[in-house]
């Protein structure tokens, strides 16, 4: 059986998160600029959300931009905030036909006033959609996204709304920007790097970790289906024992 025939007739996860990285490694290697390498990267996110879509997938987030990339060079940042412009064709076209819906999570407060219009244009333009929700994270980062999640907490638990007993797990995923998503399947990093680099540390609890040594901009349908086979063949225990074993 082909690998895609093999994958399609298996359980295809709900929400899977990428994060997308290598675009500066690509560029290198083909003698280019950096920013040329996260133009290359922009198009290849709007080939894989339809990708995503067609195989089934619900959610598919992306780690676009945290909250430590405007520690990079002016030249970069300034080019890195062309994302929403670029993702505002989105209401249009292939996106349309296919009801994909396009949604932001991290902070809004640093962008420029242009940027957060057309991060609301998006969103409301898309909203209705029912295909698959791609979740752009940008100017995101989970330290962020847990403290902020702590204060409007304590802030109810200040104002009475709630008691200390009602913390728990639940409470705080519901004051995550990930609140309405399903739970994260799989995430898969690109780029050979082996680290987190402070993306969804809440919500990675049970989620299964897929690397590979590709760079963002040459992860293609081949790859995705590589890490969905691999994903199949895991054994989830959260931490119980399977009744075959
Ligand atoms: C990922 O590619 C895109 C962003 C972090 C915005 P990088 O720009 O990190 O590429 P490398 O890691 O330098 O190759
Ligand atoms: C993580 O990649 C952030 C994004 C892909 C947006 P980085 O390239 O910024 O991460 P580090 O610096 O290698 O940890
Ligand atoms: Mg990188």
């Amino acid at each position: 059986m082909s690998l895609e025939k093999r994958v399609m007739s298996k359980y295809i996860p709900a929400h899977i998160a990428i994060i997308l990285d290598g675009n500066g490694r690509w560029a290198q290697k083909y003698n280019f600029i950096r920013t040329i390498g996260h133009k290359k990267g922009a198009e290849n996110l709007k080939d894989m959300a339809l990708i995503c879509n067609e195989v089934g997938i619900k959610v598919l987030s992306v780690y676009a931009f945290s909250t430590e990339n405007w520690n990079r060079s002016s030249s970069e940042v300034e080019y890195l905030m062309k994302l929403p412009r670029e993702f505002e064709e989105t209401y249009k076209g292939k996106f349309k036909d296919k009801g994909i819906r396009v949604i932001f999570s991290g902070r809004r407060d640093r962008f420029s006033k242009e940027n957060r219009e057309l991060i609301l244009k998006t969103e409301k333009k898309t909203k209705d959609r029912k295909g698959l929700i791609l979740n752009v994270c940008y100017d995101y980062g989970s330290h962020t996204e847990i403290i902020e999640a702590v204060k409007q907490i304590s802030n109810k638990y200040k104002n009475n709304e709630i008691e200390l007993e009602d913390i728990n797990v639940e409470l705080m995923d519901n004051h995550l920007y990930t609140k309405d998503l399903p739970p994260l399947d799989l995430l898969i990093r690109t780029s050979g790097e082996l680290r987190i680099s402070n993306y969804f540390l809440w919500q990675l609890a049970y989620s299964e970790l897929y690397f590979t040594k590709k760079l963002w901009p040459e992860f293609n349908r081949k790859e995705l289906f590589k890490a969905l086979d691999n994903f199949q063949k895991r054994n989830r225990r959260y931490g119980g024992i399977k009744e075959k074993e």
